[in-house]
């Protein structure tokens, strides 16, 4: 968890414009430390943009922001702001490069 409050303190201070090196390094290390260095799935699934078809940009954000109550996907409200949800969001959907 310190990593991830480090990490927030990189990540929150920014204004409007979401600091999108700190974006891709948190989901490569924190959501890739339950969902798999390369999003392929590890303790929480794949998250690669083939696997989130049944998912759009509202719905993926919303879920990121909200995390999957009584499972270990965490809320991530406290640490994003919509913007940078958002932006993750479109980053899982369009597919991080390997
Ligand atoms: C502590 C472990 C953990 C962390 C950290 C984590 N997740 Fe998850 N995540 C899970 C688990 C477990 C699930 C499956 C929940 C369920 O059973 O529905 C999940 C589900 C998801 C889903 C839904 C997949 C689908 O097919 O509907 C997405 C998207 C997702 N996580 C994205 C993220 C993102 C983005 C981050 C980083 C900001 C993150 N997760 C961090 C454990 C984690």
């Amino acid at each position: 968890m310190a990593a991830i409050a480090l990490l927030a303190a990189l990540v929150t201070p920014a204004a409007a414009e979401p600091d999108t090196k700190a974006l891709e390094r948190l989901v490569r290390q924190d959501c890739g430390s339950c969902h798999g260095l390369t999003l392929k799935g590890g303790l929480g699934p794949d998250i690669r943009p083939q696997a989130l078809n049944h998912h759009d940009r509202d719905s993926l954000t919303t879920l990121i922001l909200d995390g999957v109550p009584g499972t270990a996907m965490p809320p991530w409200r406290p640490l994003l702001s919509d913007e940078e949800a958002i932006w993750i969001a479109d980053y899982l959907l369009n597919g991080a490069e390997e």
